[in-house]
């Protein structure tokens, strides 16, 4: 059971709010592509001979990339690994990149799940984030998805954003709804330091967004959500029956992965490597392994990271899996500050599980750090 993470690092035009490792200058879009299918080849040993159950292009914009492009990657792929059990392979795009043609050349692809970052329907937030699309562009480009034939569709959501009231949110869920997507994932705006709204926010040119605010939206998101019939399985995301995201789903269990293109992490169980978050830092010293990063997991991060990963999901940390991996002593240990939660109405215990309520995942992190050794 394994997993490939592909890092495509450009975008057309920088948002406001966003700051994974991207480039808005496309000159080195040919080379990069060379180097990460070179990359595949020589890190071929960290998965050895597993055999891999997801795929996900991410960035960045894959669709700044043709089709072939990014089948030229899965190409690769199947040649070094046994991809004959795929399970999903999906690819990021942004509306504004999706037109009727490349969507058919996409289907024709093996990219089976389309990852359509929308944001917001509200042509106004669109226009503040600094996004290509607008609302209409984005309902159009997931309808013709579907006509060409993606049936496992996902769209990005954000909410806790400047400017936005809580009718605006329900008017975007709801046309979200409308469309009959799979899965949405919906994230509440952080403000990163080094983007223009975390320096417009610094300035003081931005009014932080009251968390009492974003709180509102999120119970809107998850009532409203959760009544379509989508199920809240992890903090930021919600399926339709048998839609969840396997490839995310698999760093949440544990299970192994490769990460290869610049600023792109892998992780095998023992350590956590890395990629420098730089175009010409990795071209230079991807081949010789000196653009990678690498720290070996203590015994204390292997257990803070696996309540982690457990707790934003909606099944939890299951007291038996938990004890077969770090024995009794440690589950006496986690279950006395279980209880202190429990009591505080922010964790609850359900057939042998811990579980973070799905209606106070918000406030997940503020639990979990409290399990942390
Ligand atoms: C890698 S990014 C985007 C992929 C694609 N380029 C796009 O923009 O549609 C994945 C998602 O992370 C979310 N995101 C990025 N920065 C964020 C931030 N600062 N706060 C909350 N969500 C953020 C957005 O919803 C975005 O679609
Ligand atoms: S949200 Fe997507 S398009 Fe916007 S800067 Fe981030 S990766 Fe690029």
């Amino acid at each position: 059971m394994a997993g490939i993470y592909i890092h495509t690092p450009f975008c057309t035009q920088m948002c406001y709010y966003c700051d994974f490792f991207s480039s808005a200058s496309l000159t080195q879009k040919k080379i990069i592509l060379s180097a990460i299918i070179h990359e595949l080849e020589l890190r071929r040993d960290y998965l050895g001979d597993s055999s891999i159950d997801t795929i996900y292009i991410g960035g960045g914009t894959p669709s700044v990339y043709s089709a072939e492009d990014l089948q030229s990657m899965i190409n690769k792929i199947g040649t070094l690994w046994n991809i004959s059990n795929i399970k999903e392979i999906t690819m990021e795009a942004n509306p504004d990149d999706l037109t009727p043609d490349y969507l058919l050349k996409l289907k024709d692809s093996s990219i089976n799940r389309l990852s359509i970052g929308i944001q917001s329907f509200d042509d106004d937030l669109l226009k503040f984030m600094n996004r290509r699309h607008n609302g209409i562009e984005a309902v159009n480009v997931v309808k013709s998805a579907q006509r060409v034939g993606f049936d496992n569709i996902t769209i990005d959501l954000m909410y806790g954003i400047h400017g936005m009231s809580n009718d605006m949110w329900i008017n975007t869920i709801k046309q979200a709804l409308d469309l009959g997507v799979q899965h949405i994932s919906a994230y509440h705006l952080t403000i990163e330091p080094k983007t223009v709204f975390g320096i417009r926010e610094k300035r003081g040119e931005l009014t932080p967004v009251d968390e009492s605010v974003g709180a509102e939206q999120y119970d809107i998101l998850h009532n409203m959500l959760e009544a379509a019939g989508f199920d809240h399985y992890e903090v930021s995301n919600f399926a339709k029956r048998d839609f969840r995201a396997k490839h995310n789903s698999s760093y949440w269990s544990g299970s192994k992965y490769l990460g290869v293109g610049p600023s792109a992490h892998s992780f095998n169980g023992d350590s956590r490597e890395w990629n420098i978050s730089s175009l010409d830092g990795y071209l230079k010293g991807y081949a010789d392994g000196s653009s990678l990063e690498q720290e070996i997991l203590s015994d204390i991060d292997i257990q803070n990271e696996y309540v982690m990963t457990r707790f934003r999901t909606k099944e939890g940390v299951s007291l038996k899996d938990f004890t077969n991996k770090f024995g009794l002593e440690e589950l006496g240990r986690i279950e006395t500050v279980a209880n202190i939660e429990i009591n505080n109405g922010r964790l609850i215990e359900e057939n042998g599980f811990y579980k973070i309520p799905t209606s106070k995942f918000l406030i997940s992190d503020s639990v979990i750090c409290n399990f942390f050794k």
